[in-house]
């Protein structure tokens, strides 16, 4: 017969790194979280306003919870192309992203602005009441304020220039699985429906909204 004893040790090596798994998934340190968020900003700026370096690299501040997560989820699953971005998210665990997501949001820098200002209210047109009847009114989803809402990302204060890549090459960086649509499914045709120069003006007007 096998002694009690054994039994219970078998038991705990068992479940012992079962147990330890799942508490790595469901917390992270408050040290590992703060050396992450420092990581973050020295890309994305110290207050996560953005930092205009050879490519933009876009405003965190106040964004989203939901967006930030679904999106650094969509770098993890290469549903969103970025050669940086898919490098920084694989290693990222589901409690990582939450804190992460809560403490970009809750920061409140100015706009880094810097757009020409001349396009600033044929920007705001389009925003507030889309285009004819082929571009829908972007504060339909975005919000009349532009601080977003779940999944729809907060675009107040974010820069021009990323704003403008994004629109003008949504096909090559999002949605890449055709077949299992997801959230960047929504603005394909509507970066489709604008042209260059409108897409300008809304970047403009965006990268001065607080
Ligand atoms: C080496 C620079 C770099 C670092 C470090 C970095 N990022 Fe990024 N991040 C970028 C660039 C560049 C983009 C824009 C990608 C694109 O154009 O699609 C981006 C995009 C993003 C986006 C998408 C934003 C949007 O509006 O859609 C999120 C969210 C994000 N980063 C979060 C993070 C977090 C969180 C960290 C830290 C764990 C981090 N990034 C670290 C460079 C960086
Ligand atoms: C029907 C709803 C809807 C409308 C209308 C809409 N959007 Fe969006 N937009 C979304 C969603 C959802 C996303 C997030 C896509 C994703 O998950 O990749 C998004 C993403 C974006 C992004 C990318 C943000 C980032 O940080 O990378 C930009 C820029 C944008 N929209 C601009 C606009 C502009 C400008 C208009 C008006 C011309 C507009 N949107 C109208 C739903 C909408």
């Amino acid at each position: 017969m096998i002694p009690k004893s054994v039994l219970c040790a078998a038991a705990i090596l068992l479940v012992a790194p079962m147990s330890a798994r799942a508490e790595d998934k469901e917390t992270v340190s408050p040290s590992a979280l703060h050396a992450k968020i420092d990581y973050c900003k020295t890309c994305h700026g110290v207050s996560g306003q953005g930092y205009r370096g050879s490519v933009p690299m876009p405003r965190l501040a106040g964004q989203q919870p939901d967006y930030i997560k679904n999106q650094l989820q969509a770098f993890i699953e290469h549903r969103r192309t970025n050669p940086v971005m898919n490098n920084v998210a694989h290693v990222l665990s589901p409690p990582m992203l939450q804190g992460l997501a809560d403490h970009f949001q809750s920061l409140n820098p100015k706009p880094l602005g810097g757009a020409p200002h001349d396009l600033v209210a044929a920007g705001e047109k389009i925003y507030r009441d889309g285009v004819g009847d082929k571009v829908p009114a972007c504060a339909s989803c975005h919000g009349a304020d532009a601080k977003g809402n779940g999944e729809f990302p907060r675009l107040a204060g974010q820069l021009h220039d990323y704003v403008f890549r994004k629109l003008t090459n949504w096909d090559r960086e999002r949605g890449q699985d055709k077949n299992k649509p997801d959230t960047s499914a929504i603005m394909e045709p509507i970066t489709h429906d604008l042209t260059e120069a409108q897409i300008k003006a809304v970047a403009a007007y965006l990268s001065y909204v607080e």
